[in-house]
């Protein structure tokens, strides 16, 4: 067991997050989301940034108090460099630098997404490898096989939008409100999920489109505008499906071409109740153990920064207080 204590901040869209992680345990884990961007139906990266610098002292001041550390038992800062809003990113790394340099600690920067997998470690500290993991977020849709913590592939991406995003767009088309996913979910739970047939994309290998099944929905819509609010469990619930069916489709050609002794699901759209479901029944047939983090460990949070953070520390990767942002890779 490694013996030190993280501090971790989480700023990359638009949750103010900070976590302390000693020994292995989360000791608090605060995200403070923001209300602003309801109105627009999605983030504004301008209120973001502003929004994180009211949140980012109060956030991080709640997380210190709350785990019960004292702020120089902190061994070292991990804090998200991206991918994301590049203005929203800078806060909590100037933050993160601050204490670095006021401490006289390490500052570890953490890649977003690798962070979404190292949520799987906090209530499964020894995973069975390879580990494959299904990455479903508001801006990323991967296949990644995870070796260990230090090696992941990509084996699988969307060529065009992130299934997040397909149900942000469709809740903005139904006039449900942002974010759309869970709005969907909820929706959906007394929906018909087969009253409605909306199609996959056709993209070969372990990629995947989501842009199309957005599109089917506008024209549904389009040619049924009653539906939206007659019928809007029912397209809610149908439109789900088909995303989560999609999704586990391409999971268990995984699966099958890997062979991986565990699987996970990460990311915001990991909260979804019916990809939950779908994915656990994944795993009990093809009987390999299934892992989904818990609710306040799937959307963005600092919890799996500080995690993350954890990892590299006993590596020895520190990043040089110059470090700068990055907006995006891959997708
Ligand atoms: O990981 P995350 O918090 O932020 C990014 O890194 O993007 O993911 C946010 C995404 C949003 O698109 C949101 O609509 C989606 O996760 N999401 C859900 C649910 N809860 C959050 N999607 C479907 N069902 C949910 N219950
Ligand atoms: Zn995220």
């Amino acid at each position: 067991m490694q013996h030190s204590t993280i501090l971790g901040i989480e700023s990359s869209c638009d949750d103010t997050a900070a976590a302390v992680w000693r020994n292995g345990k989360i000791l608090a884990n605060i995200t403070a989301g923001q209300k602003v961007h309801e109105e627009f139906g999605g983030v504004v990266p301008e209120l973001a940034s502003r929004a994180h610098q009211s949140n980012i002292v109060p956030v991080v001041e709640m997380a210190i108090q709350k785990s019960g550390i004292q702020v120089n038992d902190i061994d070292a800062i991990a804090v998200t460099l991206g991918p994301g809003l590049v203005g929203s990113l800078l806060v909590g790394m100037n933050m993160a630098k601050g204490m670095a340099i006021a401490l006289n600690k390490p500052l570890i920067g953490i890649d977003h997404l690798q962070a979404h997998i190292a949520a799987l470690y906090i209530e499964n500290p020894e995973p069975a490898f390879p580990l494959l993991t299904l990455l479903v977020s508001g801006g990323h849709t991967q296949l990644v096989l995870v070796h260990d913590f230090m090696h992941m592939q990509i084996v699988g991406n969307t060529i065009d939008d992130a299934a997040g995003e397909a149900f942000d767009k469709a809740a903005k088309l139904l006039n449900l409100g942002y974010p759309g996913g869970p709005l969907i979910d909820k929706a959906a739970s007394t929906g018909d999920d087969k009253a409605f047939e909306f199609p996959d994309a056709k993209v070969p290998d372990l990629n995947m489109s989501f842009s199309g099944i957005k599109t089917s929905l506008l024209y549904f819509l389009r040619n049924h505008p009653e539906y939206a609010t007659e019928r809007l469990n029912d397209v809610c619930a149908s439109y789900q499906y088909s995303i989560v069916r999609y999704l586990i489709k391409k999971a268990q050609s995984a699966v099958l071409q890997y062979k991986p002794a565990s699987i996970g699901l990460v990311g915001g759209v990991s909260a979804n109740s019916k990809l939950r479901a779908e994915f656990l029944k994944l795993g009990e047939k093809h009987q390999i153990p299934a892992m989904i983090p818990a609710f306040e460990y799937c959307t963005d949070n600092a919890a799996m920064i500080a995690t993350a953070g954890s990892f590299l520390l006993k590596q020895n990767v520190q990043s040089p207080i110059s470090v700068l942002p990055f907006s995006r890779h891959g997708r």
